[in-house]
Formats: C-alpha cells, structure tokens, sequence
C-alpha cells in the first residue's frame, strides 16, 4: 500500500471510530453535560491517533472502539410507563423471575403460564402488584393462544401491547442425536419452535399498533452446534432464524425483534428425577437392537449423569438475563441478539471466525466427554464415567 492510501485509509478508519466512539459515548450517558464532555475528550485523541498512527493504527484504534460500543451498549432507555408485556413461560425459572422483575419496574404484565393453579401462578398473584395478569397459555395449544389474544386485547385496548416475550421452553432429554426418540425431537419443535411462531404471529397485531417489541428467549444451543443438543439446539435455531427473518421484515412496521441467547442459568430446566425415568425408558424402548449394543448399557444408563452435574455448571444469578430483556424491551436501539451469561459470546465468536474443525476441538475441549460407547472402548477407558 504506498503512502498516500495508508494515509487515506487512516483517516478513514479515524473517521468511523470516531463517529462510532462518539455513539458510544453519547448513549452511555445520558445528561447533556456528559455528553458534551463526551464529544470533547473522543473527538482529540481519534484526530490525534489517525495522523500519529497511519493505517495500522488507525485500524486497531477502529477495532477497538467497535469493542468499547458493544460493551457500552445503548444505556438510553425508553420510559416503563404502562407498557404492557406478555411472557409466556412464566410458571418457574427465568419467566417467573422476569415477570416479577418487570412488574416492580412498573409494567403492565401479562403472566402466561402452563398450569394456571399451579404454585407459580399462585406466586405471582400472590406475590406482584395489581397491574399483572396471569393468564393461562400452553403456547402449542391454538385455543388458549386465541384466548390469551382476546382477553390482552381487551385489556390494553388502544394502548396496544408495547412487548411479547417468547420465553416458554422445553430442554427434554440432552443425549446422542442418535438415540433420541423422534417424540422428543418433536416436542422440543412443537413448544419452543411452532409455540412461540403461533404466539407471535398471533399477537402481531397488537404489536403494529404500538409499534412494539418481539423477543424471542432462544439459546446459547441454537447458535452453535453443542453435543447432546440435536432436539434442543435445532427448535432454537429455528427460533433464532425465525427471529432474524422477523427483525428484517417488521422494520418496516417499526417493530423490533430480538433474539436472546443465554448461557446457563440455574433453574430447574433440567426437569425432575421423575421426568428423566420417563425420558430414559423411552430412549431405550426406540432404540434398535444394534444401537443398544453399540452404545452399551453403562453408556445409556450414565447419560442422566449429564443433567445431573448440570445445575453445578450454571450461574444462580438471573440478572444478566433479565437485564437483556429489559434492554430489547426499553433501549431505542436495541440489539439483534443478546448472549447474557458466562462465556456465552466466546464460542460464539469461535464458531463464526475459525474454521469448522478448529472450533469442533474447542468445543471438545470445553466440553466434559462423558463416558465412552462399549463399542468403541478401549482397555484404558475400563471404569471411566467421566
Ligand atoms: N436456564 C438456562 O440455562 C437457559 C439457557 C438458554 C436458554 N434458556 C431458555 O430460557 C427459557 C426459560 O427457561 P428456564 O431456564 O427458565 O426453564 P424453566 O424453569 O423450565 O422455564 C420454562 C417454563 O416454560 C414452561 N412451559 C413448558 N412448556 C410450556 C408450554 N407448552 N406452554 C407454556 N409454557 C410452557 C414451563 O412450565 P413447567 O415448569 O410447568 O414445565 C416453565 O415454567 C426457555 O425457553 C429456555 O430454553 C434457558
């Protein structure tokens, strides 16, 4: 590159951190005085940076500045006012927490649930102000999806719905894609795919007309490939496409659809000792006899072992996730996709930038193996479940 272009590209590259910077900077603060000073101490040093540094510089002066603006984010949140918002899901876990959270902020909260008597619902109404409803919502059931519709309709009426929260989900049973019975393939599809694309399709309408917020709970699992996830992992990735799709066609209706992929969170997902009798007795009976002996007995029998380490791997603390909501529900320019949690960005970006193998190794890696299939021991794996 000779020297005139590097210099152009420098001061390019100066140019666009600077007005990126500038954005940052601005957001994150939210006063006048702030922002002015703002302005002042960015616009010096990336002036100064691009003719010091040249093209190279400049560059990582870009690179950098790109980081500092994800990392800031836009602080510049909307007013809660009355906006009304529907959760599904919100029975236990992250939903029940994020009910409560945006009630206290001062929302007007539509509860879903699974089980209207169940102890959640009771919670809730137990628990929060007069402003929440909880409605009863399995989202694969068309007629409660209608009848929540109605009775949210009437209930905002002109005021519309400002958000929908995609949030109930299923995790079924994380094993080999081949052993996993089709049914469970099927029930992931059918709640955490088909449900929440009924739920918003349903309640589109209201969202036009306030111009409103979709976000859809998907998974740090239907962003990357991760073992033992084929069911769980391929309902959300449909629901992250499915997401991505809706952000680029309800722009022009001035709704705004957010993804969120969470790493893991404590919450009991992972189902009861009861549920996983039923999911390993039905993973045996479908299998054919030559799988069975591949795998093993000790192999089948230990894949429960997962979720039962599982809670010890995730963070107790919903916050980030609940904060990832409220910014897609609130900022004025929120993200496409939100990765709360540990670590939940990294093999994002390593499945992105690096060739497919380099990230197969990481993952292997990062992952605990488990124990090995009969078929493919060897002497030194004898008593090994890892
Ligand atoms: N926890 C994590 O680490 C994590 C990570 C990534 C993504 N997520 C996603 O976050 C969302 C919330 O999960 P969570 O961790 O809070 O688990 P959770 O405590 O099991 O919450 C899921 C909720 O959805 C409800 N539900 C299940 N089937 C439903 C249906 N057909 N209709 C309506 N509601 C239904 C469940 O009711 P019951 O309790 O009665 O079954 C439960 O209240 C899920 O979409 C999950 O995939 C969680």
């Amino acid at each position: 590159m000779d020297a005139a272009a590097g210099s152009a590209l420098g001061w390019l590259c100066a140019g666009v951190s600077t007005f990126l910077g500038l954005q940052a900077l601005c957001r994150a603060r939210s006063s006048r005085r702030g922002r002015a000073r703002a302005l002042l101490w960015s616009l010096l040093p990336a002036g100064l940076c691009a003719g010091a540094l040249g093209a190279a510089g400049a560059l990582a002066l870009l690179a950098a500045v790109c980081l500092l603006r994800a990392l800031c984010g836009d602080s510049d949140l909307l007013p809660v006012r009355d906006r009304a918002v529907l959760i599904t899901g919100t029975d236990t876990g992250i939903g029940h927490a994020l009910a409560k959270y945006l009630d206290s902020l001062g929302f007007v909260v539509f509860a879903g649930v699974l089980n209207k008597d169940g102890p959640g619902a009771e919670e809730l109404r137990r628990s929060c102000s007069q402003r929440l409803s909880v409605l009863q919502l399995d989202v694969t059931s068309t007629t409660q999806v209608k009848e929540a519709y109605l009775t949210v309709s009437e209930k905002v009426q002109n005021a519309g719905l400002w958000g929908v929260v995609n949030n109930a989900g299923i995790l079924g049973f994380p094993a080999d894609g081949e052993l996993l019975p089709m049914s469970t393939y099927r029930h992931c599809m059918e709640v955490n795919f088909f449900g929440a694309v009924e739920v918003s399709k349903t309640f589109l309408p209201l969202l036009r007309r306030s111009q409103g917020r979709l976000v859809n709970m998907s998974s740090m699992a239907g962003g990357i490939p991760l073992p033992r996830y084929a069911a769980y992992g391929a309902s959300k990735a449909a629901l992250s496409m499915f997401s991505g799709v809706m952000r680029q066609e309800l722009s022009k209706w001035g709704i705004k659809v957010m993804a969120i992929h969470p790493s893991g969170f404590r919450t009991g997902i992972e189902g009861t000792a009861e549920q996983w009798d039923q999911h390993e007795k039905e993973l045996m009976e479908n299998l054919p006899a030559d799988t069975r002996q591949a795998y093993g007995e000790e192999y089948l029998l230990g894949l429960r072992n997962y979720l039962l380490h599982l809670p010890s791997h995730c963070a107790p603390d919903l916050s980030p996730v609940l904060a990832a909501v409220l910014h897609a529900l609130l900022a004025r320019s929120p993200q496409g996709l939100y990765t709360p949690g540990r670590g939940a960005y990294v093999p994002l970006c390593i499945f992105c930038c690096f060739p497919l193998w380099f990230y197969d190794f990481f993952i292997s890696k990062m992952l605990s193996a488990g124990s090995v299939p009969r078929q493919l021991r060897t002497s030194g794996d004898e008593g090994k479940n890892l």
